[in-house]
């Protein structure tokens, strides 16, 4: 069971589900008038995308894009890689970019330069995670769900090593399970 190498639940799909309500409604509110484009950067926040825009009211389209950072290991290097782009140009759209966490900031201050060059009306960041311990790259932030303590979380989309991304609820994982104390 995916569940025993949990230490703890951070939040639960009921907390998950009320937050995430709540950002939607910002949205429906900022957006009013406006048809955006919300952008998935895989593979994290496949789950959060999922169930964000199933909270949006508003006319909107979706798009996926996929970024790896180079090396191995559980920090990103800071050298990032578009490894699958977006299907549509955002010339001239609302895009909003959709996270499920901003650590270092090496992934999104990268890539929000690049959408910036596309000449977008408008740039967001949503992230469902905000860890600002770790930050590395000055990022603003839109729209987050939760600010979070260094620990290493799992679930709801994030991954260790790939697994976890399954579970429905985000939970600290046990040390180890990554070979800490
Ligand atoms: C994770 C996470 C963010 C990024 C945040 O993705 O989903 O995209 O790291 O880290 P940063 O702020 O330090 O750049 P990862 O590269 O693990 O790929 P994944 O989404 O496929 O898990
Ligand atoms: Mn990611
Ligand atoms: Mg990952």
């Amino acid at each position: 069971m995916l569940d025993q190498d949990i230490e703890r639940v951070l939040f639960t799909e009921a907390q998950l589900d009320t937050r995430i309500g709540e950002i939607a409604a910002e949205m429906n509110r900022d957006y009013a008038g406006k048809e955006p484009v919300l952008i998935s950067v895989l593979r994290g926040s496949f789950v959060f995308m999922a169930d964000l825009t199933r909270k949006i009211t508003l006319p909107c389209t979706v798009d996926f894009m996929s970024v790896s950072s180079y090396g191995a290991g559980t920090k990103s290097s800071g050298q990032v890689q578009i490894t699958k782009d977006l299907s549509d140009d955002i010339e001239g759209r609302d895009i909003i970019v959709v996270e499920d966490i901003l650590d270092s900031g090496n992934t999104l201050s990268y890539l929000l330069e690049i959408l910036k060059a596309r000449k977008p009306a408008s740039v967001k960041l949503c992230t469902l995670l905000d860890k600002p311990d770790r930050r590395v790259k000055d990022v603003h932030v839109d729209y987050s769900g939760f600010t979070i303590p260094d620990e290493f979380v799992v679930g709801y989309g994030l991954d260790y090593a790939e697994k976890y991304r399954n579970l429905p609820y985000i939970g600290i994982l046990k040390p180890c399970v990554y070979g800490g104390e």
